[in-house]
């Protein structure tokens, strides 16, 4: 490859690289609609899995039977204790069902919005404790143990 080419070749490389990071969404608070600080979410797991997700808005883990098995150990340890053991509800709503007092969380951009940055009350923004990662894990888990109407499963459309 000649210098030109080569300089032709990288140029689109960074045009690529400029431009997904401008589709990049723009999480919000689910109270205030407020963005969401993201330069405060602990890292680690696998970054490039969050990476996509910020792309998209949709959770490349769900049906993903590993993470869907680590998220239902994260939840039990991070979220049972209010949302009870088969997220039946407790002090805080059922997840398994199609009834959200925030009905974005039938989307997978809307669902993480709440764990990131907490609702009312005793819901706290949970990034003081997971991981993005950690997060994305526990939502996969949330959808696989759901038991509402089909139709109303945004996050799979
Ligand atoms: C200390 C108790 C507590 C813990 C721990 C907690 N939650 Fe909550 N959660 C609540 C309460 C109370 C609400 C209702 C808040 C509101 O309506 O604004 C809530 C609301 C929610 C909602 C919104 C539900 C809807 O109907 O729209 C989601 C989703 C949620 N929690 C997920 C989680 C997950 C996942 C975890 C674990 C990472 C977790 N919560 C940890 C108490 C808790």
């Amino acid at each position: 490859m000649n210098r030109k080419k080569l300089f032709a070749v990288s140029a689109a490389g960074l045009v690529l690289i400029s431009s997904a990071a401008l589709a990049e969404i723009t999480f919000r608070n689910a109270i205030t609609g407020a963005p969401l600080d993201m330069s405060v979410a602990k890292s680690g797991g696998n970054e490039a899995v969050f990476n996509q997700f910020k792309e998209t808005g949709k959770n490349p883990y769900n049906g993903n039977k590993e993470a869907v098995e680590k998220g239902h150990n994260l939840y039990l340890t991070a979220c049972s204790g209010c949302h009870g053991h088969e997220a039946e509800g407790k002090l805080g709503p059922g997840l398994a069902d199609d009834y959200w007092t925030y009905p974005a969380n039938a989307t997978d951009k809307g669902l993480f919005e709440v764990l990131f940055g907490g609702a009312n009350g005793m819901m706290g923004p949970q990034y003081v404790n997971l991981s993005t990662d950690e997060m994305l894990m526990i939502m996969s888990w949330i959808r696989d143990i759901y038991k509402g109407d089909p139709k109303k499963a945004k996050w799979l459309k």
